[in-house]
């Protein structure tokens, strides 16, 4: 299986990494069987599975049961899963504690956590510990109310400096990989330049040393709007209401359930059940 140590070289030798989200067993089982390199267990699942508007109702049980079912479906795939909002950082002690939970009841192979300073302190106590995290910086959807909506972050030189600043010292305090949320292209390019780490880029060009997309995104299934970084290689729900419009009206008209779809008994048998 690949590891954070493959992750690197991949950087080194420039090929690309291919991280997908996945929330369940089936597409957990459909993204290893395609070969994507790892597997985040987002906390976008909050939005896209359990219909959320944003990503703070989910909680760390949330993270487990959809971890464990993830697990089941990808056993060979390299997988990081999202602590939710306020799992850490309120505390070092709570952090470890719920880090260690999910850590330990997924069998996951890393943890990510949203931000940059403030977090630092976490990913060494962590990384110490023996949980391999994986950082988020640019647009952090946990903190959208703080930032005031979904909008690309890093366009000011201050912003931009202090991104990359945020980059280097998480690498620093022990972080294997940096995921760039909606940041422009050429800053993407810088950061990722500086550091040896690699950064999976989500809207942040195609510099970054990998790329994650969010599975129902990419499949367009159940979601309604993209944004403009996603680009759909599916329509799963054109498909689904294909499908099921099918069904109904197979069944309205008595087409379905037709007899191969159907078991026989044995005449003989039959007669028997009259008495
Ligand atoms: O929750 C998620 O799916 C994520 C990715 C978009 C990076 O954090
Ligand atoms: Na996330």
């Amino acid at each position: 299986m690949k590891t954070h140590r493959t992750f690197q070289k991949m950087k080194s030798d420039s090929e690309k990494i291919v991280m997908m989200t996945a929330y369940d067993y089936p597409s957990a089982k459909t993204s290893e069987q395609a070969g994507v390199d790892m597997i985040l267990v987002g906390d976008s699942l909050g939005m896209v599975v359990l219909g959320y508007d944003s990503t703070i109702p989910v909680t760390v049980d949330d993270m487990i049961h959809h971890g464990k079912a993830v697990r089941r479906g990808a056993p060979n795939t390299f997988t990081v899963i999202d602590m939710p909002f306020m799992s850490f950082n309120v505390s070092l002690e709570t952090t470890m504690e719920n880090a260690k939970i999910i850590f330990q009841k997924t069998g996951a192979h890393a943890l990510k956590i949203e931000g940059g300073h403030e977090i630092l302190e976490s990913v060494r106590a962590l990384t110490k510990a023996g949980i391999p995290i994986v950082a988020h910086i640019g647009l952090t959807p946990q903190t959208v109310n703080v930032m005031g909506g979904y909008r690309v972050q890093g366009k000011t030189n201050e912003d931009a400096k202090r991104l990359i600043e945020e980059a280097k010292a998480l690498e620093q305090a022990g972080a294997i990989a940096i995921v760039l949320e909606c940041v422009p292209e050429k800053l993407a390019s810088v950061i990722t330049e500086e550091l040896t780490i690699p950064t999976i880029g989500i809207g942040a060009g195609k510099q970054c040393d990998g790329q994650v997309l969010v599975y129902h995104d990419l499949l367009q299934y159940g979601v309604e709007r993209l944004a403009k970084f996603v680009k759909p290689y599916a329509d799963f729900n054109e498909q689904a209401t294909r499908a099921l419009n099918h069904y109904i009206e197979d069944v309205k008209t008595e087409k379905f359930p037709s007899k191969e779809h159907t078991y026989s008994i044995d005449e003989e048998v039959l007669k028997g059940l009259y008495g």
